[in-house]
């Protein structure tokens, strides 16, 4: 494949650390929900009980707390990585879509791009926002970050926004992978090895 009709390197890079980041979001956003309010307290979390690795608190909270923590500090790191992905999608031209693709087809995969990188800013601000306002504020990584501005009715406010923004995310996201594994399956074209480091 030549050098004109592939992504840059760093565009590969960004692309898969940050899908797999937003699907990791999701999972962890629907996992801490379930978590119940009252639970008892540790100091110190075996990262989903996998034995793999052990984060010592500065004080001891409920696991609830530390897991809604967590997404909260990963969902704020991501949302820099996002920032850097759409300043790198603005100063470089991607390549062209295939030429093999009818137009219809065109229109839609670049309506389907547009609406996802919409949607990789507005998913993290929603819940950086319902943060803000909530009571609690972020603590990234256990360092305080941001106090809580405490007001309920703006808090739940975004706490819908951010429920019914992930529905319509995960719905384009799905639609974004079937239409990859179209290309790669049915039309056995280039279009994944358009995204691979090794393509
Ligand atoms: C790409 C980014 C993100 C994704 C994909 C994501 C996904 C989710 C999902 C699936 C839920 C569960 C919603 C439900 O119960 O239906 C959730 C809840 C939540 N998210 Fe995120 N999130 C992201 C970023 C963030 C960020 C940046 C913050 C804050 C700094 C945040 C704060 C929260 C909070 C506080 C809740 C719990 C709401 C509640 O039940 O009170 N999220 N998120």
């Amino acid at each position: 494949m030549t050098a004109t009709n592939r992504y840059t390197n760093t565009a590969i890079v960004l692309h898969w650390l940050i899908g797999f980041g937003i699907l990791a979001m999701f999972a962890l956003g629907w996992y801490m929900s379930d978590l119940p309010k009252e639970s008892g307290k540790l100091a110190s979390y075996d990262l989903f009980d996998l034995g793999v690795y052990t984060v010592q608190l500065s004080e001891a909270i409920s696991p609830r707390t530390f897991y809604f923590n967590l997404h909260k500090s990963v969902g704020f790191s991501l949302l820099f990585l996002i920032m850097f992905r759409l300043y790198w999608r603005f100063t470089h031209q991607p390549p062209a879509l295939l030429s093999s693709m009818k137009s219809w087809e065109k229109t839609l995969a670049h309506a389907g791009h547009h609406t996802l990188y919409l949607l990789m800013l507005v998913m993290p601000l929603t819940g950086l926002i319902m943060t803000i306002y909530s009571k609690y504020g972020l603590k990234w990584f256990d360092i305080p970050l941001i106090g809580g501005l405490d007001n309920a009715p703006l808090r739940d406010l975004f706490k819908e926004a951010h429920e019914l923004v992930g529905l319509i995310f995960i719905a384009v996201i799905a639609l974004h992978i079937a239409a990859a594994l179209k290309h790669k399956i049915i039309d056995k074209d280039e279009t994944l090895k358009r995204m691979s480091l090794h393509g």
